[in-house]
């Protein structure tokens, strides 16, 4: 069923010039880029972007570290899209993720991990809403 979901370019994705990267990857795969926005998130944003994890030992870093430059993040449709880009991202262990997949390729940390992405069509149009609104931050 075709799905719509969320993927960001984490900062470390940005700052290492990842994003053409990520985008070809995404394109490559038959999807459809139908959405695409670079912002300076607030940690605002970020603190609800990350909601579900609040309280948990590497939340505060994590936030952080995300409100820690831009990120570039898309809105990426296609047949069960949400599944098929967290393919394509791989487990969230950069060191653990398997070679060719985004991280496995890309990432050697748990937190640094180049790329978000949904992991629900719920959760995606939350995240779409809050990190496509001005409220997020700078563009
Ligand atoms: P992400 O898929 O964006 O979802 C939550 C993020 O928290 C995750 O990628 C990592 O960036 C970070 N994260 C999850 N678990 C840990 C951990 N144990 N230590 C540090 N960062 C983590």
């Amino acid at each position: 069923m075709t799905e719509r979901t969320i993927l960001i370019v984490k900062p470390d994705g940005v700052r290492r010039g990842l994003v053409g990267e990520i985008i070809r990857r995404v394109e490559r795969k038959g999807l459809k880029i139908t959405r695409l926005r670079m912002v300076y998130p607030t940690e605002k944003c970020i603190e609800s972007l990350y909601d579900v994890h609040k309280g948990k030992p590497f939340y505060e870093d994590l936030v952080r570290f995300m409100s820690s430059g831009p990120i570039v993040a898309m809105i990426v449709e296609g047949d069960e899209a949400v599944n098929v880009v967290r393919g394509l991202v791989g487990p969230t262990d950069g060191r653990k993720a398997p070679p060719g997949t985004i991280r496995g390729d890309y990432a050697l940390s748990m937190r640094e991990n180049v790329t978000h992405a949904a992991d629900s069509t719920e959760r995606a149009e939350y995240e779409i809403e809050l990190v496509f609104s001005d409220s997020c931050g700078f563009s």
